[in-house]
């Protein structure tokens, strides 16, 4: 094998462990789980638009999520825990629409570590 020849391959095997390397890295702080990203996309898109705004045209108004967790009941009185926020998530309140149609068991799920660390 020629000098260039190894010279080529030895800059392919630094090429190499350097892609490895960086692949190792977390590509972000472990702070935020995908969970919770997933949760805050869902959020957003399915539940901001009255939870987050004024809702001139409904009766009651929709209640404000943040630090949900942080209580001890829901505005209805309920407790607050994971199966009652999943009830009502799944099968509406009040004005509230019924989501059981439009997000997965997953999505719920991810929905309610969002609402966990809402503050
Ligand atoms: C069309 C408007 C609307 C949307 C969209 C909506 N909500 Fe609500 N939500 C309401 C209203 C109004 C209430 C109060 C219901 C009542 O007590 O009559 C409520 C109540 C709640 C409560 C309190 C339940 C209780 O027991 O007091 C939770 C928790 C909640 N919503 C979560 C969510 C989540 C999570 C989403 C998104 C998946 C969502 N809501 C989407 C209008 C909405």
């Amino acid at each position: 094998m020629t000098v260039r020849g190894l010279l080529l391959l030895a800059g392919l095997a630094l090429l190499l462990s350097g892609c490895g390397k960086q692949q190792s890295q977390p590509s972000r702080s472990q702070s935020v789980s995908n969970a919770e990203l997933q949760g805050e996309w869902l959020y957003d898109n399915n539940c901001a638009e009255c939870h987050e705004n004024p809702q001139p045209d409904l009766h009651k108004q929709p209640p404000n999520l943040h630090g949900l967790f942080r209580r001890t009941s829901l505005p209805s009185g309920a407790p607050v825990n994971d199966a009652e926020v999943r009830k009502t998530i799944i099968e509406g309140r009040g004005t509230m629409p019924a989501f059981d149609q439009r997000l997965r068991k997953e999505d719920v799920d991810d929905l309610i570590s969002y609402l966990r660390k809402l503050n």
